[in-house]
């Protein structure tokens, strides 16, 4: 086996606890919702009861009403900020009473992570009896996203909040931060003591992330309440690109299990109408692929960044739209000296290398990017996407982020020994 194979391991099994993973010591220590998802992926090629439990995990601590949420507070630690007592999940009547966790949620990427399971599995009738225990639970989480979350009934769901997005502190947010005045609060970050300042978000960023959640629980996380009163209301490409990716997989799986027809139906239902939506509604012409929309402020935000490559693996665009995506991908992304793919359009002035989700390359995009290239016959660009990927880890360590510019020689950021970044390196090995 490959050397960085087996370090790549190493670290998962690291970074497992009692059930589930951590993403990182230290700076992440409980169980997050899509990271959850990429790590399983990873698990299940030397591990698969791992995998099957980590996915287990998540969906134990699913709400009663479908909602999953975005951090999962197995243990008590007081090294996160903020943690349980600030969340207060239990403030909405169908939280979990089992355990403590966040009030909001991250994209769903559980139903294509059970179909990459299948796709891994050496022992497909295990897996899917596996599968068939827990895929109702992911069609459920589905029903409350389009339930609840699709305000304008338009097949396109909204996120809340700035970490429901995954893509935490992206200059995306700007716009929208800037019409917000939230108090000042008073408060101990605990991620500064982890990793330097300068890769992470600014005291008055998290200011405006604590009076979002502010809003929320005043209103005991109803739904309702928060469409009609969050100052954060965005419609994400990313987000909803990873629900139509998971609603195709639960058609397929749903299909090979059997006697599913009424939820097959609603599924096929659900994505036509997201699909026609997403095509329509979030792609810009002028910049040449698809962008957030803000639909607090009522207006598109013309800003290209890793996010918007990700209807490719959903399946989402045309072939001739697809031709335009890779193009602005490769002119924007993908010049000689830059790693792709950045997670932020390098051109823009909000640009920043070293900063988090302002610029960084990360590697759970990076697969997303290569696992749609591929699908739409882009080799060469899905090759480099691949290649630059491995040598990112090879030559830095198993970074959280990385400075996509080629010239630096110490370009790994923020956490080590991320979970992701190795269970995603492991299955990009195994890709021919
Ligand atoms: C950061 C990332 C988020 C991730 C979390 C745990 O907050 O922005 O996407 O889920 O870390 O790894």
């Amino acid at each position: 086996m490959n050397e960085l194979e087996k370090e790549a391991i190493k670290i998962l099994q690291n970074n497992w606890r009692n059930g589930f993973s951590i993403p990182c010591e230290g700076l992440y220590p409980f169980q997050w919702k899509w990271d959850s998802g990429f790590i399983a992926i990873g698990l299940a090629y030397f591990d698969m009861s791992k995998a099957k439990e980590e996915i287990t995990t998540l969906l134990d601590a699913q709400w009663k009403n479908g909602f999953i949420p975005h951090i999962i507070f197995h243990n008590e630690s007081d090294s996160y900020f903020p943690g349980p007592d600030y969340h207060h999940s239990d403030l909405h009547p169908k939280a979990s009473k089992k355990y403590k966790s966040t009030g909001m949620t991250q994209p769903p990427v559980t139903g294509f992570v059970l179909e990459e399971l299948y796709r891994i599995s050496k022992d497909k009738k295990d897996i899917l009896q596996y599968i068939e225990t827990v895929i109702d639970k992911v069609y459920d989480n589905h029903h409350y996203f389009y339930n609840n979350r699709d305000i304008l009934n338009e097949g396109l769901v909204y996120i809340y909040h700035n970490w429901e997005s995954g893509t935490d502190n992206s200059p995306l947010w700007d716009d929208i931060f800037k019409t917000m005045n939230p108090p000042k609060y008073t408060f101990e970050r605990r991620d500064t003591t982890h990793v330097d300042a300068s890769q992470r978000p600014s005291k008055r960023e998290y200011d405006h992330y604590l009076h979002i959640i502010e809003v929320a629980k005043e209103h005991h996380y109803n739904d309702q309440k928060i469409a009609e009163l969050s100052p954060f209301l965005v419609q994400d490409p990313l987000f909803n690109s990873m629900l139509i990716k998971s609603n195709q997989s639960l058609i397929a799986l749903y299909n090979l299990i059997g006697n599913n027809q009424e939820k097959v139906n609603q599924l096929k239902t659900w994505q036509e109408k997201s699909i026609h939506s997403f095509n329509k509604k979030l792609f810009s012409e002028k910049l040449g692929a698809y962008i957030h929309y803000d639909l607090r402020n009522k207006k598109p935000l013309e800003y290209i960044s890793s996010s918007s490559f990700a209807p490719l693996f959903a399946g989402i665009p045309s072939k001739e739209r697809a031709s335009v995506l890779v193009k602005t991908l490769m002119q924007k992304f993908g010049k000689k000296n830059l790693y792709l793919c950045a997670s932020f359009d390098p051109s823009s002035e909000r640009y920043e290398p070293k900063k988090y989700w302002r610029g960084p390359v990360w590697i759970n995009l990076n697969w997303i990017l290569y696992k749609g290239l591929k699908q739409y016959n882009f080799e060469n660009e899905a090759q480099r996407t691949k290649e630059d990927t491995i040598t990112l880890v090879k030559k830095f360590g198993f970074y959280e982020y990385f400075d996509a510019r080629k010239e630096k020689d110490n370009a790994g950021y923020g956490g080590l020994n991320f979970s992701w970044t190795a269970a995603l390196i492991i299955d990009l090995l195994h890709e021919k």
